[in-house]
């Protein structure tokens, strides 16, 4: 029996030992001095049943580690009372800060208008609500024109319509200033196009225009390749391929040549070897005469391209939609 105590006092301690709070101190009251089961409680309950010398003896010592418990329970429990609620650690180093940075097609447009700005471009704009007129007639494009089909867009009541092309701002900016004139326009067109992995009712364009006095295709070729070499990180090939748009003659189309396959063939440029990248010519005479330009040597070079077309080149990104998602998985990659 004495053992029993001795085995009784070391379980108390340990059990003190591990209390925390107010909870777990009761629980331990409860297992040692509890009315039902308690250790202890059980100890003396028993008393009864043992010889008038061994209870003497037990009892004694029973009472005497009830007492110790009682007095151990109360400084614990004192102990607990006096601990400060919550402390805060001021040598913790605080929450990380995310710092956010700039989307890949705003990326794209500040290399782009800082490359044409080297280069004594200034950067012009116009609205995204268009007229017909600035849309497609101005830039020799008729109402019969088989052309506005492609192009075809948003009207929000007649004559008045989202613009389909950064193009338009060639015009106001030719009715505005004298030649010469080199400029950019960057902004958002709209088209009619249903959403898939390379196309989108919304994107992006850059317009490039120059219109003086002996401007040539030459220069157009130049300024072309000059602009792709400074916008991709790779080594590539440029041809130019002839195309139609109303409002350049001649046209051309300018593709480079696959990044992945190096001309070879694969899927990412449809087995053909190059890239299709953007559409750009020699300012129609007509359009220079739309705007009351009149000198007959008066030339000029425009091409306009999508900003996400360069930009998926650019990154390798696959799939156009994953531009407007906001997913920062895709987005912290840039
Ligand atoms: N505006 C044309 C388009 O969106 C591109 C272009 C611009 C072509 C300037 C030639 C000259 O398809």
């Amino acid at each position: 029996m004495p053992n029993k105590i001795e085995k009784l006092r070391l379980e108390f301690g340990k059990a003190l030992g591990e209390v925390k709070d107010q909870a777990s101190l009761e629980s331990v009251r409860v297992s040692f001095l509890g009315r039902k089961g308690g250790f202890l409680t059980e100890i003396l309950r028993g008393l009864k049943d043992l010889g008038p010398e061994e209870r003497r003896l037990i009892g004694a010592a029973a009472n005497q580690f009830k007492g110790e418990i009682e007095a151990r329970l109360a400084e614990a429990e004192k102990g607990l009372q006096d601990k400060p609620k919550a402390t805060i650690d001021l040598t913790l180093p605080g929450p990380e800060i995310k710092i956010g940075h700039l989307h890949p097609i705003t990326r794209v447009i500040q290399e782009s208008v800082c490359f044409f700005e080297k280069m004594g471009f200034q950067t012009r704009e116009g609205p995204e609500i268009e007229t017909e007129w600035y849309n497609f007639d101005a830039l020799n494009t008729p109402a019969d024109h088989p052309a506005r089909d492609m192009q075809d867009t948003f009207y929000l009541a007649p004559g008045i319509l989202l613009r389909s092309h950064t193009s338009p701002v060639q015009i106001r900016t030719m009715e505005k200033e004298k030649p010469p004139v080199r400029i950019i326009a960057v902004g958002r067109v709209y088209r009619r196009d249903a959403q898939d992995a390379s196309h989108s009712p919304v994107f992006h364009q850059l317009e490039v225009l120059m219109v003086e006095k002996g401007t040539h295709f030459t220069h157009l070729k130049g300024i072309l390749t000059a602009f792709l070499e400074h916008i991709f990180p790779f080594s590539f090939k440029t041809r130019f391929t002839p195309s139609f748009f109303p409002f350049t003659e001649p046209s051309a189309e300018v593709s480079i040549s696959c990044p992945v396959c190096r001309e070879k063939g694969c899927s990412s440029c449809g087995h053909s070897g190059f890239l299709e990248l953007l559409g750009c010519g020699m300012v129609h005479p007509n359009v220079l005469r739309n705007v009351g330009y009149k000198s007959k040597d008066l030339t000029g070079l425009a091409f306009g391209v999508g900003i996400e077309r360069l930009a998926m080149i650019k990154y390798g990104i696959p799939d156009i939609r994953l531009f407007y998602e906001n997913d920062v998985r895709f987005l912290r990659q840039f």
